[in-house]
This record gives C-alpha cells, structure tokens and sequence, in this order.
C-alpha cells in the first residue's frame, strides 16, 4: 500500500521541562484536506513546527514521503515543499505584491555576466496569480502588500503555495480577523488546493466550519490527539463534545 505523505510517530516535544507534544502518531496524505482543531496551547502550532523543522522532537519519528526525517532545520519545509500560511506573518508589509511572491526564491537575470533581480518575470507571473486569486482590479503586482486586505494577503499566500508547486500547505488559523466574505474565499481556495491534490493541513478553533471543509478532523488536548475521524463518521456536534470533555480519546480513520 502506498505511504502516506507525512507520517508522524510516537511524537514527544519537551520545552524544557514543560511537555508540549505527548506520544502524538497521525499521518497526512496527498489530496487531503485536515482540520486540526483543539484548545489554546493545545499543541497544533507545535506540532506544525515540527513538520516544519522549526521544533526538534525530543523523541518520535517523522517521515516524509516514505523517508525518515533525519534534521529537523528550517530548510526542511522548503525541500519537502510545506508552505504556511499564518495570518500575521509570512509577508513583508513594505514589498510589493511581485517581491513577495519570490521571497527567498527571486530570479536572476544575467546582463554582461552581472545578476540582477528579474524584476519583469516577477511582475508577469505575480499578476497572473493576483487575476485567478481574485485580487481586485485595482490591485497591482507593483503595489506595496501593505495596502492589500487580510484576505488578500492570504490570497497572494496561497497563490505562492500553488506557483511554487508546493506538497503541503498548512493553514494556521488562516481567517483569523477575515469579515465573511473574505473567509469563504480562503476556504475556497483550501479546497481548491487539495482538490489539485495538495496536503491540507488546516488550523482553527472553528470545528464548524472546519468541518464543512474538511476529509479528516484530528484534535489535540492538552498535547494530546485525542480524536482522529473522518467527516463522513463523526458530525461536528459529536467532534465538539470531545472538545468539550477535555478529550475523551476516539479514533474513527476508517479502513485505511
Ligand atoms: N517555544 C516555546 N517555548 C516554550 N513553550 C512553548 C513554546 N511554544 C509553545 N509553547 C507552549 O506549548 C503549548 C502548546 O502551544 P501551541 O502554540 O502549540 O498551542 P496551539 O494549540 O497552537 O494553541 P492556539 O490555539 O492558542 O494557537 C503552550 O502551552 C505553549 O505555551
Ligand atoms: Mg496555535
């Protein structure tokens, strides 16, 4: 049987003497999309880290494609092709639209043997994503990202996420302070992603709404999973009981 994108097993993350992950096992698969739900200082942020190699686990293994992970290093996300995409941070406010969507990644063009910034191949390729990621028309690849709505600047994200030909795309509360609108458009373009066969993995303290988007819920308590199901098995009524209980352990994957 074929393995799944990112295995995660027997997990334990210590910050100093404070356990943040305990003995967490879950796997992600291609063209999936996740819902990580649970508490505050639950564990999900961290646990996202570690994929990320943000966070060394104290003990666990990961794995990525059928390969152990052996360094956990920043650099990891980028070589696995896991891009996130957090409310706050991820964009520089005084860039515009097309530095942004290569940062870090920027092509060079070479006049007379000297690299320069190929500032035209940003510009084009940044405005096709800004007119499929529905931006408004006003909006402009040259226009400093400070200017652009928080749902915009998810959007011009999402858009690097799929540009890039990334693997993985973890949303970490992605429509935190989004007005309605703007929320249905982020979640449209998560199913998107995953219908294109991307990994989802979906942050939120929403269950409901979550619910309605996703294959899969996982809930961490506590620095626990304590609950594992598919949409089609669990209702969001049933998930949020689990919550409200402080984590009753259930496990609903289905045959895999
Ligand atoms: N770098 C760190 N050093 C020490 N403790 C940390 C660190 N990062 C997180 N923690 C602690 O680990 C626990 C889990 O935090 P985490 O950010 O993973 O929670 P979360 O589930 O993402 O919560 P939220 O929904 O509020 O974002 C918290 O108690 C937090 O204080
Ligand atoms: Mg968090």
């Amino acid at each position: 049987m074929a393995h799944p994108l990112i295995s995660v097993k027997n997990l334990d993350l210590y910050f100093g003497a404070f356990h943040a992950l305990k003995d967490v096992s879950v796997d992600f698969d291609a063209g999936e999309l996740v819902g990580l739900v649970g508490d505050n200082g639950a564990g999900k942020t961290t646990l996202i880290r570690v994929l990320c190699g943000i966070h060394k686990p104290t003990k666990g293994e990961v794995w990525f494609d059928g390969a152990r992970v052996k360094e956990f290093h920043p650099k990891l996300a980028i070589d696995n092709g896991i891009e996130t995409i957090q409310q706050s941070v991820g964009l520089c406010d005084n860039l515009s639209i097309a530095r942004n969507f290569y940062l870090g990644r920027e092509p060079v063009k070479k006049i007379l043997g000297i690299p320069f910034l190929d500032f035209a191949k940003m510009r084009g390729e940044s405005r096709k994503v800004i007119r499929e990621f529905g931006l408004r028309d006003n909006v402009s690849a040259d226009d400093e990202v400070e200017r652009l709505s928080g749902g915009e600047r998810q959007s011009v994200k999402i858009g690097r996420a799929v540009e890039f030909m990334n693997r993985v795309v973890i949303m970490d509360e992605p429509t935190n302070h989004l007005s309605v609108r703007e929320r249905e458009h982020v979640n449209e373009l998560a199913v998107q992603l995953k219908e294109q066969g991307l990994l989802v993995i979906y942050i939120t303290h929403d269950i409901f709404q979550v619910h309605k988007l996703a294959d899969r819920i996982v809930i961490m308590e506590n620095g626990e999973k304590v609950a594992d199901a598919k949409t089609t098995d669990m209702t969001a009524e049933e998930l949020e009981e689990v919550i409200r209980q402080g984590g009753r352990k259930v496990e609903k994957r289905g045959a895999a």
